[in-house]
């Protein structure tokens, strides 16, 4: 199959070029077709929500398990009822309140799956994935398109997600029709995915709207469902499609926890020191001082060992400060990636501390690392 290259300018949708890839975009949709395309958090891999043969193929081309089900994107509120079933007034409320707080933006609520939606998309459960996003190119698009879309994202099962449309053609090209190409995604993470209960908010997977926010909007309860990183690790049943190994890269992945700033790269130091010792083609996702640190440390053996050492060969991705887990957050995926085609064996990477975005990346991460079952 020709995988088809749509340039759309996120910044000016009116151009002739941009009108006419969202055009063409939206009509592949239509017709029953498979189309990636950038949203804030990560690119999707969309198909027609009310489709099944059409969402059948987004399962093939990410060689994604059944069991795993998918979000609905739509473009206004209005599509819920065609996408949700009714609920009770209580959790009507919240919902309310949710929807108006983040959408549209990258919080994804469950809720009852209407009729009109295939139990393809929900992996035959009762509670369908819904999602309005922000991205102008993906709200041009739904507009286009008429229809909800369902999307998990852009990658081929268990890989890391992709924040440009060149994640998504190392991954999916010439298994789908169309790659809608609008730069690079904003928050890099993927969105909140939250259970309304009728106590409590239950999050089933971090993501760029935090605990926090849930809570003070909601005024309720809110816990999260089985995190890898959280106390209750193992205690709990998995949530669908979130018990394995997931956003991994090729190379294995080292885990470092440490003191901020500054603890931090020594942490870092010893892991990479160890593993190029066990024989390791190391990377390293580098923040604040560690550039700094190495070059140090590396400077000091160099001088007392001569060139026997192997003097810097540590593959460095400059990841960003660790004071800013935005950026983090925004480079996480790029950076794994950049260091696996770098070709190293191992990353060395920091866990931010457990804030904010800081623990959608704590969450992916620990997935990262998790060795194949
Ligand atoms: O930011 C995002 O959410 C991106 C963009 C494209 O919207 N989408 C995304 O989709 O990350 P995906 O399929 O890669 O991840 C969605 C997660 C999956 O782990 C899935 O198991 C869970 O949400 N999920 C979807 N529907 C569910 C349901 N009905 N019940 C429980 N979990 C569900
Ligand atoms: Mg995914």
């Amino acid at each position: 199959m020709q995988t088809l290259r749509l340039k759309v300018d996120a910044t000016d949708l009116d151009s002739e070029t941009s009108r006419q890839a969202i055009a063409r975009a939206a009509q592949i949709l239509r017709g029953g077709g498979t189309v990636a395309f950038p949203t804030e958090t990560v690119y999707g891999l969309g198909a027609n929500a009310l489709d099944a043969e059409a969402v059948q193929k987004i399962f093939v081309a990410k060689e994604r398990p059944s069991w795993d089900p998918l979000i609905v994107h739509i473009s206004e509120r209005t599509m819920l009822e065609r996408v949700a079933a009714e609920v009770t007034a209580e959790t009507r409320r919240v919902v309310d309140q949710l929807s108006r707080a983040f959408w549209p933006g990258p919080l994804t609520i469950l809720l009852p799956r209407g009729a009109e939606i295939p139990a393809l998309v929900t992996a035959g459960l009762e509670k369908v994935a819904v999602r309005m996003p922000a991205h102008p190119v993906t709200r041009a698009l739904l507009l286009e398109a008429g229809v909800p879309i369902a999307a998990p994202s852009a990658n081929r099962f268990g890989r890391i997600s992709p924040t440009t449309a060149e994640h998504v053609a190392e991954d999916l090209n010439t298994r789908i029709d169309a790659i809608l190409d609008g730069g690079e995604t904003t928050y890099g993470v993927e969105s909140t995915v939250v259970d309304v209960q009728e106590q409590a908010c239950v999050i089933l997977r971090a993501g760029v709207i935090t605990f926090e926010q849930l809570g003070s909007v909601s005024q309720r309860d809110v816990r999260f469902h089985n995190q890898p990183d959280a106390a209750e690790a193992g205690k709990a049943a998995p949530a669908p499609g979130m018990g394995e190994r997931h956003y991994a890269p090729q190379a294995r992945l080292v885990l470092v926890e440490g003191v901020w700033p500054g603890g931090v790269e020594l942490a870092m130091m010893d892991a990479v020191n160890r593993l190029e010792e066990e024989g390791e083609v190391v990377g390293a996702m580098a923040v604040g001082g560690f550039m700094g640190a190495l070059t140090a440390l590396r400077k000091k053996e160099f001088d007392m060992r001569g060139f026997t050492m192997g003097y810097n060969a540590v593959h460095v991705y400059p990841w960003g400060s660790g004071e800013k887990p935005e950026e983090l957050a925004k480079k996480l995926y790029a950076g794994l990636r950049w260091l696996d085609a770098a070709g190293v064996t191992a990353i060395v990477c920091p866990l931010p501390e457990p804030a904010g975005i800081g623990v959608a990346i704590r969450d992916r991460l620990t997935r990262a690392a998790q060795r194949s079952p």
